[in-house]
């Protein structure tokens, strides 16, 4: 580097080895999913939300379509639309050709090149529009651009991401966000709901094995960009509802007894023993109103779909 400081790619890299050896290092072994979106975990993910068993993404947009009116009259005149994980900006856009003379949308996102590209095709489609796109783990804490006001900003949270943090990670992250955007700030945000075991389980196991792949490409990725050993073959995808814990759990089962190194470094996995890869938690309406308001922010609306799938919710941050 030419100022002796680590590139962004470093860095990158050095966080992501020093993630995976501390999660397989755990006697209960974890990768942290958000290492799933390199290109081909991303356009695995694009496929995932195409599939006939994997309902969110079809019915969130259509909650998002059908009551775009009532969202617009929550936000009100003049927002800046704040989103997290903005990936390729697609759902907003539901919101943005609704909203009265939204200001400015500041797309956050983790994948620097994908957000620069999909924040230049929205900004041409929106003239008048300031996109002002901030690269960043929105989970860690992002900088606003100056002169962002609270009671007009509308943060936007759909997919139901916030099903793969914890309920005690999804707390501390939505009261963080909260003080991050000011008493009066708004929020939508997609929440998946629970439902039969057989609905879920189908969801994240889908007959093509799309999902399989996506969940084993995380290890094709530590081949490639940490030294690993993983034999692909000698693992398998797994999917189950944890009933208890209210969310399902994706698995890598070991298939045999084997060791995989990563950057030298050895593990031996037992037949049978398996890496957590992903938690998707899922909630009644009032349990997620209730971590919520726990976080501070009060449910102002709430629109489900006829099926009762999937949840998108209104709340107001209050100063507390
Ligand atoms: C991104 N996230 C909300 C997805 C989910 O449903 O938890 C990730 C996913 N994993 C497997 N399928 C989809």
């Amino acid at each position: 580097m030419m100022d002796g400081s680590l590139s962004r790619a470093a860095v990158t890299d050095a966080r992501f080895l020093a993630d995976v050896l501390a999660g397989l290092s755990r006697p209960d072994r974890t990768l942290p999913s958000k290492y799933f979106y390199d290109a081909r975990g991303s356009a695995l993910f694009d496929a995932i939300c195409e599939l006939e068993e994997y309902y969110p993404t079809r019915t969130e947009m259509a909650l998002l379509a059908r009551h775009a009116g009532e969202i617009a009259a929550f936000a009100g005149p003049d927002a800046t639309v704040v989103e997290l994980g903005s990936g390729s900006s697609v759902k907003v856009r539901l919101l943005l050709d609704r909203l009265t003379t939204p200001a400015a949308y500041v797309p956050v996102d983790i994948s620097h090149d994908h957000l620069v590209q999909s924040a230049a095709r929205l900004a041409a489609d929106y003239p008048g529009l300031a996109v002002t796109p901030v690269s960043a783990d929105y989970a860690a804490g992002f900088d606003l651009p100056v002169g962002t006001v609270p009671e007009r900003t509308l943060a936007f949270f759909p997919g139901s991401t916030i099903g793969n943090f914890t309920p005690d990670d999804s707390r501390t992250f939505l009261a963080g966000l909260g003080r991050r955007l000011g008493a009066g700030s708004r929020l939508v945000i997609g929440v998946d709901r629970k439902k039969r075991r057989d609905v879920l389980e189908a969801a994240y196991d889908d007959a093509r094995g799309v999902t399989a792949a996506f969940n084993l490409n995380l290890l094709a990725r530590i081949n490639r960009e940490l030294d690993g050993t993983f034999n692909l073959g000698a693992f398998a995808h797994r999917a189950v509802w944890a009933e208890a814990q209210g969310r399902i759990e994706m698995h890598l089962e070991s298939l045999v007894s084997q060791t995989a190194t990563v950057a030298g470094r050895p593990f031996r996995f037992a037949a049978g023993e398996t890496i957590l890869t992903e938690i998707s938690c899922k909630y009644t309406i009032s349990g997620f109103q209730a971590l919520a308001a726990d976080a501070g922010w009060r449910s102002c609306c709430v629109w489900t779909d006829e099926r009762g799938l999937f949840s998108v919710h209104a709340l107001v941050f209050e100063d507390r």
